[in-house]
């Protein structure tokens, strides 16, 4: 049980962690590491210190604003969403409900790029769908003389971005575009997506992992494609010939994906598998 108001003696960080570990056991497969982790968001502590120091004593406030967030959690509210930010590609990434939560297969694209661009290379880069600016970020950090160009149709995933830019001293220019609509002349060298691809009957969309995230970055339409089709046929106006394309989408999708970029003219089109060996990723080259 939560400790009651002026039990202060029972308000040490191991008894309130071992409180959270028990109430999150049937809701999250990782229970011990969430009580941790929003332990340290809660305290400012590193989770080192957390686990190293049970013995340290929590204010009633500090220990109820941790029960508040352990009861979100519960609900199936992400770590990310509640602590406001996520690892991704090494860089901490700030995160809000209006952008997806980085996964870690989305790294994929990001490696799809460098490995074909050399680091003193000036390529041009644009990624699509650019949410709290993941991809973007992370190529830029690791290939700082590339241009890189980030569009997001929704206004508050650009804020979120650009304040991680900010954060993070990285220059990107974000644009607010329904795909490639608002992009008039630019070409890029190489073009990267992780477009919203989850069929809208999927049951996965009522879960409370995926409840929790914007459906203007999930839903792709009643076959999941809809986004996917729409960047296939315009990126031919904006991709340099011999430029590539690196495109992430749902495990069944592969044969589609790998149809629709041939048919509009891409070589070379492969699709790779993520660490949990599901085709997750298409790319193709352009002419
Ligand atoms: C699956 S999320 C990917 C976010 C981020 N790139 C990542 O990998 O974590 C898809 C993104 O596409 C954006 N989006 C959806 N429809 C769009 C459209 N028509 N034009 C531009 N961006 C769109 C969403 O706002 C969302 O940020």
């Amino acid at each position: 049980m939560f400790p009651k108001k002026n039990q202060n003696c029972h308000l040490e960080i191991g008894h309130l962690i071992e409180w959270a570990t028990l109430s999150l056991a049937t809701n999250s497969s990782s229970p011990r590491l969430d009580a941790e982790v929003l332990m340290a968001e809660i305290t400012h502590y590193p989770r080192s210190t957390v686990m190293a120091f049970p013995e340290r004593m929590l204010s009633q406030s500090v220990g109820e604003s941790f029960r508040a967030l352990v009861e979100l959690r519960g609900k199936g509210v992400s770590i990310a969403h509640l602590t406001g930010h996520k690892e991704f590609y090494s860089l901490d990434l700030k995160v809000s409900s209006n952008t997806l939560v980085p996964r870690p297969e989305t790294e994929m694209l990001v490696d799809g790029v460098l490995s074909q661009t050399d680091p003193l290379q000036a390529a041009s880069i644009l990624d699509l769908g650019t949410g709290c600016g993941a991809i973007a970020l992370a190529i830029k950090k690791q290939r700082p003389n590339c241009r890189v160009v980030a569009v997001d149709l929704s206004l508050e995933a650009l804020r979120i971005a650009a304040e991680n830019g900010c954060l993070l001293g990285l220059e990107i220019e974000w644009l607010c575009s329904r795909w490639l609509t608002s992009l008039g002349n630019y070409s890029f060298d190489f073009i990267v997506s992780n477009p919203p691809y989850v069929e809208r009957g999927d049951v996965h969309l009522l879960s409370q992992e995926l409840s929790y995230e914007p459906s203007l970055a999930l839903d792709g339409g009643l076959d999941g494609l809809d986004s996917i089709r729409e960047i296939i046929a315009s990126i031919p106006n904006v991709l340099a010939t011999g430029g590539m394309f690196f495109l992430e989408h749902g495990h069944q999708q592969a044969l589609d994906v790998s149809k629709l970029l041939e048919e509009a003219g891409f070589s070379g089109v492969k699709t790779k598998n993520d660490l949990a060996g599901c085709d997750r990723m298409t790319l193709g080259k352009w002419l």
